[in-house]
């Protein structure tokens, strides 16, 4: 979809670049993450305005990245950030310092003039923000304003005297800077002059009108995992296409319970779609047997779920032209790594469910432009029952990687229940919101407990709950202790071949969210 204002973030590999998107988002204003471009793809794309992250380079190391010199003259409005900042100064000639040690953390900057980057501080206001830089700009270069300093920092914002141009040497997208919003709604609004048309219903309206003439007279198949992303995706597709949809949903008996018959429910029942459902549980424990290697289980389940899939396709009749996935923004952002060179792969995610690229469809990707949130609000304002849009992330690989070791029936049955009364305790605690995500783990060794008068030797139920802004850090969820307490006596009297139940306090790094 094209939006007609749009603001074009350029990626120098700070570590908030995403930040900076959800700020501009929020301010219901489209952008998009890229990195560096030259002049003609930038005036090509018409931006409404330029950002320049920050990013972990000195502007003098040899092969940093950097914009084109004649971007300061193609007479978009063009705010650098941090190392952003340092770049604008560093061309237009001015003194960029490497700073020795690093400035990182709470500062105050005193506004030192009018400007409509300001706009509502006062000359001579201080206020807070977050510094984290090595580099600092010296000297102003001549032509530029000094808007700002701050003690450590003789021009902590700077805007050229003709051009449009602006830079701050602070975060404004962090939370950290409490009035930073105000500043990127000045840029965006009294600078670029944009307008807050990117809404949840302005995005339907769009995407639906675009989904429809693509669509044309022909048919869409879209997997369902039960999940937000593909709930929402395929929803869009609906409200579009009606009966022309037909919604595939693959049973690989790796669920939680009751997941079944939710999105039954909701598609077949409450929205009238087309749905397919596929029982593949023998198919998928048959490969699994024995299979302990969580890369293993992983490369198994994704080829039998593109084989169930497939088939299942070919069975849709009429003629199929369109396959739809919930594809995100942040897994389509072609971002400068901030410690450069490619990263190792620790889990194979993104494999599965990777469908063959030979498939004889175009791929339908409403959601490529979204962060998570805002298909989250996406799907409200489609209707969608709050118990889906608010719904914690789910591996594909589903319960295969929360049973250590070789995955069967009973096991995949005994973590059922536990998941079960871990998730309704949460829900009746009030506390599934407040959490990224939470799950049981059924562990493969046993322990000795006592139960009545008998001994028992039965098996150990880990419980893990996080909070994270994007699956990529973690923290463990401080859980009020009776919480925790009422829970694990549910699991141990109410679940078969469970003697004990432990809680997970690790945070990712060093661990992982899943413990396969
Ligand atoms: P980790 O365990 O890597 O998980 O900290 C980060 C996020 O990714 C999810 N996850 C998966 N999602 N297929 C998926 O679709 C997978 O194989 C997979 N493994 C982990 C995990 O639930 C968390 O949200």
């Amino acid at each position: 979809m094209s939006e007609t204002q749009r603001i074009l973030i350029v990626d120098f590999g700070s570590q908030f670049t995403q930040l900076i998107a959800r700020r501009v988002r929020e301010a219901h204003v489209y952008c998009e993450i890229h990195p560096p471009k030259d002049l003609a793809w930038i005036r090509a794309w018409q931006p409404s305005g330029i950002i320049l992250s920050g990013g972990p380079s000195s502007v003098y190391d040899a092969g940093v990245p950097a914009t084109d010199p004649g971007l300061p003259d193609l007479g978009v409005p063009t705010l650098g950030i941090c190392y952003g900042m340092q770049l604008l100064a560093h061309q237009g000639g001015g003194r960029v310092q490497p700073h020795g040690e690093r400035e990182y953390g709470r500062a105050e900057i005193e506004v030192l003039t009018d400007n409509p980057l300001f706009a509502g501080f006062g000359v001579g206001e201080r206020t807070p923000v977050w510094m984290s830089h090595g580099d600092r700009v010296e000297v102003a270069p001549s032509d530029w304003a000094v808007l700002a300093r701050s003690d450590n920092t003789p021009v902590a914002a700077f805007a050229h005297r003709k051009k449009r141009l602006w830079g701050v040497q602070f975060h404004p997208e962090v939370a950290h800077t409490p009035r930073g919003g105000e500043i990127v709604h000045n840029f965006l609004f009294r600078v670029c002059g944009a307008k807050p048309t990117w809404t949840p219903g302005h995005f339907v309206e769009t995407a639906v009108a675009g989904i429809r003439a693509t669509v044309g007279g022909r048919r869409a198949i879209c997997g369902l995992s039960g999940g937000v992303d593909s709930a929402v995706a395929a929803t869009l597709v609906y409200r579009a296409i009606g009966q022309r949809l037909t919604c595939i949903f693959v049973d690989h008996g790796l669920l939680r319970a009751g997941e079944r018959a939710q999105v039954e429910r909701t598609f077949r029942s409450e929205l009238g779609a087309e749905l397919v459902v596929v029982n593949a549980a023998p198919r998928f424990l048959d490969q699994l047997m024995g299979v302990d290697d969580p890369e293993e289980k992983r490369r198994r389940i994704g080829h039998t779920f593109i084989d169930v899939f497939e088939d299942a396709a070919k069975h849709v009749a009429g003629d199929v032209g369109f396959l739809v996935q919930g594809t995100l923004y942040p897994d389509v952002i072609e971002s400068v790594s901030p410690r450069g060179g490619p990263s190792v792969t620790i889990k194979t995610h993104h494999n599965v469910g990777g469908l063959r690229p030979d498939l004889p469809f175009a791929l339908i990707e409403p959601l490529r432009e979204l962060f998570k949130d805002e298909v989250r609000q996406v799907g409200r304002e489609l209707g969608l029952p709050e118990e889906i849009v608010q719904r914690h992330p789910f591996p594909g690989p589903g319960l295969a990687v929360r049973i250590l070791g070789a995955v069967t029936r009973e096991a995949i049955a005994t973590l059922q229940r536990a998941d079960e009364i871990y998730l309704e305790e949460i829900r009746q605690a009030g506390l599934y919101d407040q959490i990224w995500q939470a799950f049981a783990v059924l562990l493969p060794i046993r322990s000795v407990g006592v139960m009545g008068d008998g001994r028992t030797y039965a098996n150990v139920v880990a419980l893990r709950a996080v909070t994270s802004r994007d699956g990529m850090t973690a923290d463990w969820f401080p859980f009020p202790p009776e919480v925790l307490g009422r829970i694990a006596t549910r699991i141990t009297n109410e679940v078969p071949g469970v003697n004990r139940v432990v809680y997970d306090v690790s945070s990712k790094p060093p661990a992982t969210i899943e413990w396969e």
